[in-house]
């Protein structure tokens, strides 16, 4: 595999169009255990980076990674947009000095900091049913180099039997058992768009 930016670009625009078409679901899972806005949160967070985007296009793997996360930050609100943009700020620092991404394990690298940003900005840890049960066994698989579909489904299906500890999800103690985290499923599109990036380059 070789990921440029042109790659990582894709994978960005695979993401947004994904999210757009799946703004009813991801609101849908928000609504029995949230507040119903997750997909229209990361709705505007992609309008928003394709707008930018369209403005001045990125010439770097950092700086494609910058535009996002300053549009996941600017605007989604809620609680999100932060831990998003934490993330792809990390991404951002992570790939300063690269140009292509030649392995699985060295994107492992890269992502492993995204995580990082989400945990340090969210104080999640595994299991607590967040986007972060989604974002730490991807982190391991890319390390491993066995990043497959079925890692990232097991990771979200997995939230299903969770009890949440954070957000407002964790107000609702055993009840929010038996409904997938939209934050969790978010995710999971973000990584089946990279693998398909992966898998064609
Ligand atoms: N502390 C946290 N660490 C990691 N992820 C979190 C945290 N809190 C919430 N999340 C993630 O954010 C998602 C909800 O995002 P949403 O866009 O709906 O924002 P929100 O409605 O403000 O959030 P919430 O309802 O969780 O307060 C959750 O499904 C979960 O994956
Ligand atoms: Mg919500």
């Amino acid at each position: 595999m070789k990921l440029t930016v042109k790659e990582i670009q894709a994978w960005l625009t695979q993401f947004a169009d994904e999210i757009n078409q799946n703004k009813a679901l991801l609101s849908d899972l928000d609504t029995p255990i949230g507040d119903g806005d997750h997909g229209n949160n990361m709705g505007r967070g992609v309008a928003a980076y394709e707008e930018a985007f369209k403005n001045e296009q990125p010439a770097t793997i950092s700086d494609t990674f910058k535009v996002l996360s300053m549009a996941m930050i600017s605007k989604v609100g809620g609680a999100s947009g932060p831990l998003y943009g934490s993330a792809f700020m990390n991404l951002m620092k992570a790939t300063k000095e690269v140009d292509s991404i030649d392995s699985q394990e060295q994107l492992g690298e890269i992502i492993g900091q995204g995580t990082s940003g989400i945990e340090a900005r969210g104080k999640a840890e595994a299991d607590d049913k967040t986007m972060l049960d989604v974002w730490i066994p991807v982190t391991e698989a890319l390390k491993k180099g066995n990043l497959t579909e079925d890692v990232i489904e097991s990771a979200k299906e997995h939230t299903k039997n969770l009890v949440a500890k954070k957000g407002r999800a964790s107000y609702l103690g055993e009840r929010a058992i038996g409904h997938v985290d939209p934050g969790a499923a978010s995710s999971a599109i973000l990584f089946t768009t990279l693998l398909n990036v992966i898998k064609t380059s």
